[in-house]
């Protein structure tokens, strides 16, 4: 019979680049993200409409949405902090989605987004409105899932709560965040109990970053619950702007290969990802921290 499919959302363009001091030139943002629709994958998350000001990496996203070759099996997420982000990543007609955000800790929220949890939901609400009458598929981050930072332990119930929010307000998907890595298998079992409470599980994803080394086994973990969603950064780019020392993204390359051993079909061709982290990581003049890639490389 034929695998049971498992839905990979590269955020590498996004997540991975965002944290870059030295700024990647547009067109090979727009090769990374050519590349990686020819990989196979269905999602892709290539930009943020955010502030210049806070973000000076995601300064190009109105040009790489403009040039990107759209593959059309492949659906292009933006990341979108308020309206006025969102009304800017209309006007590029190049839109299929947008990912909104919020946070389960004060501290986080105030440092990436400058306004209190609250505030943010408000402003949530703004975007939703705005996509839905626009007919944006809208899918919702919530990050410091399990520890912030700054604020400490998060508390399981406060993320049920916010999921349930995010449902309320039309996201088609949750992705969890992981933002500094600092869960293990114990908390995320514990995380997705309480998350089941208030959503199905089906309409849950998983970002996890991998600081700690525990974004693959985080995401068996996740797969032992029911999910079938994750995100990962080509090369593990990544990291995060407001939270010191929180390393990229799991690696596609290492999720890919799991995932092709347990049995599921990614649609990913494993050996073209590969390739296309190194040229990445050759252009960042950055070291490659996919473990599987290095493996891969050198035989
Ligand atoms: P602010 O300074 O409080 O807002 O920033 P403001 O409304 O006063 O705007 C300040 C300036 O930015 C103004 O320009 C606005 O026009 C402009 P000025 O008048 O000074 O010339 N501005 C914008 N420009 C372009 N696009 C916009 C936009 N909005 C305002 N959309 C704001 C508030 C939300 C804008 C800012 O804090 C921001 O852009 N934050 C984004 C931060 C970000 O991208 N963080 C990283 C993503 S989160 C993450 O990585 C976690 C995740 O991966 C999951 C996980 O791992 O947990 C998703
Ligand atoms: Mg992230």
């Amino acid at each position: 019979h034929s695998k049971e499919s498992f839905r990979i959302v590269e955020v590498g363009p996004r997540d991975g680049l965002q944290n870059e001091k030295n700024f990647v030139p547009t067109a090979s943002k727009v090769e990374l993200i050519n590349r990686l629709s020819n990989c196979g994958f269905k999602a892709i998350e290539a930009t943020a409409y955010v502030s210049p000001k806070w973000i000076p990496q995601m300064a190009d996203h109105e040009q790489v949405m403009a040039q990107i070759q759209r593959y059309p099996s492949t659906s292009y997420a933006v990341f979108v902090p308020n309206v006025a982000g969102l009304q800017n990543a209309m006007k590029s007609g190049k839109v299929d989605e947008i990912a909104v955000f919020c946070a389960a800790s004060e501290t986080f929220t105030k440092k990436n987004v400058n306004c209190t949890i609250e505030e943010s939901l408000k402003r949530l609400k703004e975007v939703t409105e705005l996509a839905q009458k626009n007919r944006l598929r809208i899918r919702g981050y919530i990050s410091t899932v399990i520890g912030c930072p700054y604020d400490g332990k998060t508390d399981p119930k406060l993320v049920a709560k916010l999921a349930e929010n995010l449902m309320n307000l039309g996201c088609y998907e949750i992705s969890l965040g992981d933002t500094i890595g600092v869960g293990s298998v114990g908390s995320v079992n514990s995380l997705l109990d309480e998350v089941s409470k208030s959503v199905p599980l089906e309409k849950i994803a998983v970002h996890f970053h991998d600081t700690y080394g525990q974004a693959l086994s985080n995401v068996l973990a996740a797969i032992n619950k029911g999910i079938r969603t994750a995100d990962s950064s080509v090369a593990g780019l990544g990291g995060c702007p407001y939270a010191k020392g929180a390393t990229g993204n799991l690696a596609s390359e290492d999720l890919v290969y799991m995932l092709n051993d347990v049995g599921f079909d990614t649609g990913i061709d494993l050996e073209q990802l590969v390739e296309t982290g190194n040229w990445i990581c050759t252009i960042m003049d950055r070291k490659n921290v996919s473990r599987s890639a290095n493996a891969l490389l050198s035989l």
